[in-house]
């Protein structure tokens, strides 16, 4: 049994007299997550909410922490598509194999659509709890879905945000599926971020060493989701966190972040803080882009912390393989092998890696699945 500190009397994560799957279920029913509780006065954190020491390690999270003077590489499309394209390649090659993470400037997606898309989705969060609670939902057929911690009932500690997604993967969804109030900006934030997806496709397959179309070609970026965050105000931010440590299971990942940091990468074995850079849009290498370039890219792990400050607010697009690739089997890309550069990873579905990476620890605990694909592991 677990001890943690900060409070009069001892409060604990597990022990005989918590009922956990109750208060989940209590949490669940007000249908008004992380911001109703905020709304309603709370001045500590709910032990539902309050993680091991283990996962809180090196929290820092009121530093905004340029202490390392580390920061992610940030890379400038800017004439990407004629007297800079062999740079930005390079750039992008650089920052995949060792960052993970890059920040794009000049990608082209205007500032008021980013910026209309963060304040469309904050305001959803921010709506009289009576409206909102309608889209409540845990329904993986619906397009789209507001909730609290989609692993509510399996983690071990509830993380300290709400989250709205939407499924583009089969296209636009059906406008009545999405609510007015957010439903056109992100709309038209998608159309922009197909444009910049189809360019970075065949930049990132340069900086493979392949042709334009090849990841365009094997489809694995074809579809996207979007699932934004919105992480209230936090009374007890060394007692929670806002997303646990964890890597995407996606090809690559866009971000788009509000002026709240909180959002820190593992670089050379430390927790490094993104900054946001306005008007960027953050990009990481997911675990299946990991295992088709054989590992020359680089799936790299990460978190947002909780703080006293925010609300933070967050739009991720997974770029992952459409409805028809998903059954399809992706292993490392054969032109990226040879005798000094063995494959890797088995070949593997996206269905199947992201069913595994649901179902065991990313995400809950931290731990990357991607070993499991490793060639000798799975012999
Ligand atoms: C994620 C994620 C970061 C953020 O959803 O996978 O890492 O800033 N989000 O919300
Ligand atoms: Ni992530």
């Amino acid at each position: 049994m677990q001890t943690l500190p900060g409070h009069g009397e001892p409060i604990t994560c597990s022990g005989p007299h918590y009922d956990r799957a109750k208060e989940a279920k209590e949490f669940d029913e007000t249908k008004a997550g992380v911001k109703g509780l905020i709304d309603s006065g709370v001045t500590k954190v709910p032990r539902l909410f309050i993680h091991p020491p283990q996962n809180l390690h090196n929290l820092s999270p009121d530093t905004d922490g340029a202490a390392t003077g580390l920061q992610v590489p940030i890379i400038d499309m800017r004439g990407y598509q004629d007297c800079r394209r062999e740079d930005v390649v390079n750039d992008l090659c650089r920052a995949s194999e060792t960052w993970g993470f890059f920040q794009i400037i000049n990608h082209g997606i205007p500032v008021n659509v980013m910026n209309g898309t963060l304040e469309a989705v904050k305001q959803f969060h921010e709506q009289p709890e009576g409206v909102k609670r309608e889209w409540y939902s845990r329904d993986n057929a619906k397009k789209f879905r507001y909730y609290s911690n989609g692993d509510l009932f399996r983690s071990k500690a509830a993380t300290w945000k709400d989250t709205v997604y939407f499924d583009f993967s089969s296209g636009a969804p059906d406008p009545e599926a999405v609510p007015l109030i957010c439903r056109e900006p992100v709309f038209e934030y998608e159309r922009h971020i197909e444009k910049l997806k189809k360019s970075l496709s065949e930049l990132l397959s340069e900086a493979l060493g392949l042709d334009s179309d090849y990841l365009g070609d094997i489809g694995c970026m074809e579809s996207k989701r979007f699932v934004s965050h919105y992480y209230p105000i936090c009374p007890e931010p060394e007692l929670t966190i806002g997303t646990i440590n964890h890597s995407d299971a996606s090809f690559l990942t866009l971000l788009l972040q509000n002026h709240h940091g909180g959002l820190q990468i593992r670089h050379q074995n430390q927790w490094i803080d993104v900054c946001p850079v306005p008007g960027a849009i953050l990009a990481n290498i997911g675990d299946s882009m990991q295992l088709v370039s054989n590992d020359k890219f680089k799936s790299v792990e990460h978190r947002v912390v909780a703080r006293k400050a925010g609300p933070r607010v967050s739009v991720a697009c997974f770029l992952v393989p459409g409805e028809t690739q998903k059954s399809k089997p992706y292993g490392p890309i054969k032109e990226l092998l040879d005798e000094d550069n063995p494959p890797m990873y088995r070949e593997t579905t996206f269905t199947e890696y992201f069913g595994f990476y649901l179902s065991s620890g990313n995400g809950l605990n931290g731990e990357s699945v991607l070993p499991h694909f490793r060639v000798s592991e799975s012999k």
